[in-house]
């Protein structure tokens, strides 16, 4: 059976395989006409482009773009550099673009594709599972600027999101960890009950029931609040330090996403039991949970300066002080949370 989601923006959210769902049929009905670009970078074109084109016939005439793998190309110059390609192609306004790829296609493909002659359709196929339950769902697209996380970006809708589980096949055991800290997140500020299924089934066995709970939590909160007014707030739980730790090390060290995010949500957790509500046990249980996991970061300590001067950048702040989204327990996370710098510098002091 096709298991499936309605999302905010009138689009579907499938869990199946290409097969299955028949893409090729679905591009037939939809753009049988139209040109079709697949935007890879240089790891799904080895791993998943086959994969997809012997799939779907229709594809084979497409345009394939290749980028250059990692977080170093979701930038406004590769954004320019794709226009100019798109443009040589003589891509035309009713065009539609495949995204083949994890977060950093699935933004930088949604952003090249939102802006390009006001916008052409695109279809995000995730190949990561940090894609699956979050980057490719929401709406959110767009690119890092001047070394900071996505500073430049639009809201922009794909037309449809296929989750194939047979692309996580080939996806190294660290990124499955990255994704796998996105889930916990989605865990944490939905119920008690999502986060000990989670954390009960290994960062490798999370099934395709399991994704679509997991993607239910973050699309409710879209369908609440897709412009990130109130609500959505909440899915940046771990993001404002994550975020800090990620941009740290973009240039000379990167590390995946989610494993900045993991560690986020422990430094944010004990904001929480220091400033806020959350219990000791229960910042004790998460902390156990990803140190078990992720390990513990390395030698933050002599960074807080400059992390605290990344977290001044984050796009939640609206003047008032480093905002936060804090949990209170698990399962109930409290947005809009200003918090003083001497309780950051004191929770990434004595977290881990
Ligand atoms: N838009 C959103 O709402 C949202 C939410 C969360 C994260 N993000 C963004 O997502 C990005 C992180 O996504 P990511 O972790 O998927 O990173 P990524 O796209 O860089 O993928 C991680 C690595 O896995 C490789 N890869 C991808 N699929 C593969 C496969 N099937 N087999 C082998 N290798 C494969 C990639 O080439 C890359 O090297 C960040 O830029 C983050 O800001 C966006």
């Amino acid at each position: 059976m096709i298991e499936k989601i309605a999302a905010y923006g009138q689009y579907d959210v499938v869990f199946s395989s290409i097969d299955d769902f028949d893409l090729d049929f679905f591009l037939q009905k939809y753009y049988s006409s139209a040109q079709k670009i697949v935007l890879v970078d240089e790891n799904t074109y080895k791993y998943c482009l086959d994969y997809l084109i012997t799939s779907v016939p229709s594809l084979a005439q497409a345009e394939v773009i290749v980028v250059p793998a990692g977080e170093s190309t979701k930038t406004m110059e590769t954004a320019i550099q794709l226009w100019s390609t798109l443009l040589e192609y003589g891509i035309s306004r009713n065009a539609v673009c495949i995204n083949l790829g994890g977060g950093v296609i699935t933004d930088l493909g949604g952003f090249v594709g939102a802006l390009y002659k006001r916008g052409i359709d695109c279809i995000h196929l995730p190949t990561t599972l940090l894609a699956m339950v979050d980057a490719s769902i929401g709406g959110k697209t767009g690119v890092d600027f001047e070394g900071v996380k996505n500073q430049i970006g639009v809201f922009y809708f794909p037309k449809l999101v296929l989750c194939d589980t047979a692309f996580l096949a080939t996806l190294p055991e660290e990124q499955i960890l990255s994704g796998y800290a996105e889930a916990l997140k989605h865990g944490l500020i939905n119920s008690r009950e999502l986060w000990n299924k989670i954390t009960t089934n290994s960062p490798k066995s999370i099934n395709k029931q399991l994704l679509k709970e997991i993607v239910k939590v973050k699309n409710e909160v879209v369908l609440q609040d897709p412009l990130e007014k109130n609500l959505r707030k909440a899915l940046n739980l771990g993001h404002t330090i994550g975020h800090a730790i990620e941009s740290l090390f973009l240039e000379e060290n990167p590390i995946p996403h989610g494993f900045a995010v993991a560690w986020g949500l422990v430094y944010e957790a004990k904001i929480a039991t220091n400033v806020g509500e959350l219990s000791i046990e229960e910042f004790n249980e998460i902390r156990s949970h990803i140190v078990k996991h992720y390990g513990e970061p390395n030698n933050l300590e002599n960074h807080i300066e400059d992390l605290i001067n990344w977290m001044k950048k984050d796009k939640k702040n609206d003047g008032e002080g480093i905002n936060f989204s804090l949990l209170a327990a698990i399962g109930d996370v409290k947005i809009n949370q200003i918090v003083a710098e001497e309780h950051i510098i004191e929770a990434l002091l004595s977290a881990f």
